[in-house]
């Protein structure tokens, strides 16, 4: 389609989430005009259903060095030693400047912060909000913030299609689908000086997950038509404890945070046996991929779709004070943690890989910055330690917005040919290719299992519908599925969450990064 409207603005970020936000606010303070545009609506990301919350070196006993070190243990061998820097020196700052914007934060009665543990993490240094709700009151703070500032024209409902680039090859805009009123209704052009993607993850590619309906990779999608190189894809984090009802029927399941894990709660078998005990010496709280891995052993076992989160000795009014959005949840399908065990199963949770991006933000297309879930920043490595995301939107955004505002360039001229969407795959697509995922590319990967997903995949690529939010969403979710799998193809290990049962140990020569355009794959 081509586009039948057009407007300009400085800067123009995509994705209304912890990272898309923090980058509008910073780039208002560089003296910027933002136009943010979001798919649905300002809050419907990823960012508010966060739970554990935001990890960051701010008691006094705890150093940088220290996160530093469980964040790299976590990743396995692939995190980017620098970027880990980067994101563990700057990240109080960046919490502090969240608590001055608005954002409050569970305290102690002497008024010092609370703080927390989860998975990987070696000290107390988890932030937290209404308990159990940190996402929330995160996003509920950027949110009034942008609202205050009639500098930020905010566009909903408008899914993002493709990168428009000037003659040199640098990014001057986006063409988006606007579903509203008047003149905005249909296919549009927002050019801008530098376009920044906070677009979030990918988690729906898969049968289950913890991330909302949106979560259909769209930001990766499009920097992969675009030529970008994306890489760290085949890493995708299966969250631990999910729970499991017959009461939810969505692709979106209630996430059981971690830090119940954190203060006490076990993971029990069915006979009631602590399975992770012997497994780790963190046992409950080794890292994700670890726990991940100790419950589908025990569901291969068993032949179970679940194993249990026993959290009956923490007591009612912990319970309820301290994670109100799960027993809530948990509650309202009958389950109350109090008295009864949790179900739970591992779900697709986050994407530790993306577009990938230098220590500004930058992607591999001048003009075009990634931050947050989208971007891969080299700060998780093979498996993102818990509650490091949060904290990576914070950080990333301020570099990007401090980057933007030292280079920004005129407003360019898009080159005619690179306007408008390619071929779209029917809505239809995405249920299907979700099982796919799911079976051959979900927790535990082999050849053969990768192989028939990678088969099914090409299958569902012939078939063509007519552009819609729902086929472009399908389309993309299709998209970085392909490029998923042929990563996973490629990288004959294990190592974090990518789990080659048929090649079981991490190599040393696969410690490296796999970078991917859409048409070809390489080791680095
Ligand atoms: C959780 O609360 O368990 C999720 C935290 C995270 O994904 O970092």
């Amino acid at each position: 389609a081509e586009p039948g409207w057009n407007e300009t603005t400085d800067v123009l970020v995509v994705g209304s989430g912890v990272a898309g936000l923090t980058a509008a606010l910073h780039l208002r303070e560089q003296g910027l005009h933002v136009t943010v545009v979001t798919k649905v609506n300002i809050d419907d990301g990823s960012t508010r259903w966060a739970q554990g919350g935001i990890a960051a070196v701010l008691d006094p006993l705890d150093t940088p060095a220290a996160h530093a070190n469980d964040t790299e243990i976590a990743g396995v061998g692939l995190c980017d030693p620098e970027a880990v820097r980067v994101l563990v020196e700057e990240g109080p700052a960046r919490v502090r400047e969240l608590i001055r914007l608005g954002a409050s934060f569970d305290r102690n009665s002497d008024g010092s912060l609370m703080l927390t543990r989860e998975g990987g993490h070696r000290a107390d240094r988890i932030i937290h909000a209404g308990g159990d709700a940190t996402g929330a009151e995160v996003q509920r703070a950027l949110h009034e913030a942008v609202h205050r500032d009639p500098w930020i024209r905010l566009v909903e409902h408008a899914l993002v299609l493709d990168l428009l680039r000037a003659p040199d090859g640098r990014a001057c805009g986006i063409t988006l689908h606007v579903l509203g009123e008047g003149s905005e209704d249909g296919v549009g052009a927002i050019l801008a000086r530098a376009v920044v993607l906070a677009t979030g993850g990918m988690g729906q590619i898969y049968a289950s997950t913890t991330n909302p309906s949106v979560s259909t990779g769209d930001g990766v999608a499009l920097a992969l038509r675009a030529g970008a190189v994306v890489t760290d894809v085949e890493f995708v984090q299966f969250h631990p404890t999910s729970f499991v009802t017959s009461t939810v029927n969505s692709v979106q399941r209630p996430l059981i945070s971690e830090a119940l894990r954190g203060e006490g709660a076990h993971l029990v078998d069915e006979t009631g046996k602590r399975f992770m005990v012997g497994q780790h010496e963190l046992a409950e709280l080794a890292p994700r991929d670890v726990v991940a891995k100790g419950i589908h052993r025990v569901l291969r076992a068993t032949g179970a779709d679940h194993v249990y989160l026993d959290a009956r000795h923490l007591g009612r009014e912990f319970l309820e004070q301290r994670f109100p959005t799960i027993v809530a949840s948990t509650r309202a399908a009958g389950v109350d943690p109090a008295t009864e065990l949790i179900p739970v199963a591992p779900a697709a949770h986050y994407a530790s890989g993306g577009v990938r991006t230098d220590l500004q933000g930058r992607t591999s297309i001048p003009g075009l910055y990634a931050c947050g879930e989208v971007a891969c920043t080299g700060v998780h490595g093979a498996n993102r330690l818990a509650s490091n995301s949060l904290l990576e939107g914070l950080v990333f955004a301020k570099r990007i917005a401090d980057d933007i505002a030292r280079e920004l360039p005129p407003q360019a001229e898009p080159a005619p040919d690179t306007a408008g969407p390619g071929w779209v795959v029917p809505p239809d697509v995405r249920a299907e290719l979700q099982r796919s995922m799911t079976r051959g590319a979900g927790v535990l990967r082999s050849a053969d299992s990768l192989d028939a997903t990678a088969k099914e995949l090409a299958r569902l690529a012939e078939q063509r519908d007519t552009p819609r939010n729902a086929a472009w969403e399908a389309t993309n979710l299709l998209t970085v599925a392909t490029v998923l799998v042929a990563a996973a193809r490629t990288r004959r290990e294990t190592r974090g969450c990518h789990w080659r049962e048929d090649f079981p140990v991490a190599e040393d020569e696969w410690r490296g990064h796999l970078l991917h355009t859409l048409d070809r794959a390489r080791l680095h």
